[in-house]
């Protein structure tokens, strides 16, 4: 089992030759673990409304400059019924944190989508309290998604300012998604000024501590609407500060896969986004093995700019389909089928043993 010294001393290296047993180590435990399929979940970002004020994040509501959308349920059923078509296991319905999402509306589309496609459901609605979270299990969602960013607490504070009387405990919310039964997905952002070596072992570390399901890690891409695009945040001493660039991210997918084997990696839009060749094809020769086409209608789409330049903006669902299924396949693999959830360790398992009663 891969231990913290190692891990850190992954992260510093930069030697092209030794980084390249990273990668080859990372790719054998991927195949051995959850094979050649990389699972397709179609995306569908519902809402850019949002009641924090992440300093990183371009939807945050201190940016004033951004028209804000609500799709209707219509529209994102209509989603669901194009995943379908396109041979996605899996809908992802992510927006801003958005009680004009009501729990109840929220629940009656599981329910549809549910009760409509044979797709799997994962949420992604940020920090919502635990009487929605439950709502939306007992309407049939599957997973959810919930980022802790960091694991170094100054940190995530300075970036995260709390709601008034509502402080931020996202590992408490992670492990209470747990209980009521979600796969849980959870990770972090590569790159954050103020973010050391030191501190993404940690982030590392509590992705095997967290058992989580699926994980997320991508690089911090500025945004100029908010606090840290311009700059206002601190960068940890020269050599400590983890940049955000696409070897160090595929760096953190690798070490990623060896700390949870056999959990779902998406190789993510964001990493997509900064190396534009052949970025996401590389994180998922580093250990990936889910991507997440965008079913955003596009006139939406380009609304949501968590960050700027985001990959895939205008192109239709249609577009995005091919372009992944080319992409995928000239890397050698094949496009995933059914929800593709967690494969908990299935083909490290030895097979069952007969029972001696039965014999
Ligand atoms: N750069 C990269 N990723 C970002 N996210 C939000 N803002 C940015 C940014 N500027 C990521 C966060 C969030 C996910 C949905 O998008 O990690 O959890």
């Amino acid at each position: 089992m891969i231990e913290r010294p190692e891990i850190l001393a992954w992260l510093r290296e930069t030697d092209p030759g030794h980084l390249s047993r990273l990668y080859r180590r990372a790719d054998a435990v991927r195949r051995a673990t959850v094979g050649e399929a990389v699972h397709l979940r179609g995306l569908v970002e519902l809402s850019n409304h949002c009641v924090r004020r992440c300093a990183y994040c371009g939807i945050s509501v201190e940016n004033a400059s951004i028209a804000r959308y609500r799709m209707t349920a219509d529209e994102v059923l209509e989603c669901a019924r194009t995943a379908v078509g396109l041979g996605y296991g899996t809908l992802v319905l992510q927006a801003g944190e958005d009680y004009g999402l009501t729990r109840d509306w929220v629940a009656e589309l599981v329910r549809q989508i549910k009760a409509t496609t044979p797709l799997a459901v994962t949420l992604s609605l940020g920090e919502r309290p635990d009487g929605d979270l439950a709502a939306w299990r007992e309407a049939g969602a599957d997973r959810y998604l919930l980022r802790f960013e960091t694991s170094d607490p100054a940190l995530f504070a300075a970036i995260h300012p709390p709601l008034p009387g509502r402080p931020s405990d996202r590992l408490a919310i992670l492990r209470r998604l747990r209980e009521l039964g979600y796969e849980v997905g959870s990770g972090v952002l590569v790159g954050i000024p103020g973010q050391t070596w030191e501190s993404l072992a940690d982030d590392l570390l509590r992705f095997r501590e967290l058992d989580l399901d699926m994980i997320g890690v991508g690089p911090f891409i500025p945004h100029p609407e908010t606090p840290l695009g311009r700059g206002l945040f601190p960068r940890a001493p020269e050599g400590e500060q983890v940049p955000a660039d696409e070897e160090t991210t595929t760096k953190a997918v690798a070490l990623t896969r060896l700390v949870r084997p056999d959990a779902n990696i998406p190789s993510t839009t964001a990493l997509a986004t900064i190396g534009p060749s052949f970025g996401r094809e590389r994180g998922l020769m580093r250990g990936a093995n889910v991507v997440m086409p965008n079913l955003t209608p596009p006139a939406y789409r380009k609304l949501y700019e968590i960050y700027p330049g985001k990959a895939i903006v205008s192109e239709t669902a249609e577009e995005c389909r091919s372009c992944l299924s080319g992409r995928i396949a000239i890397i050698g693999r094949v496009p995933g089928k059914g929800p593709g959830g967690r494969a908990r360790g299935a083909r490290t398992e030895p097979p069952a043993r007969p029972s001696p009663a039965t014999g």
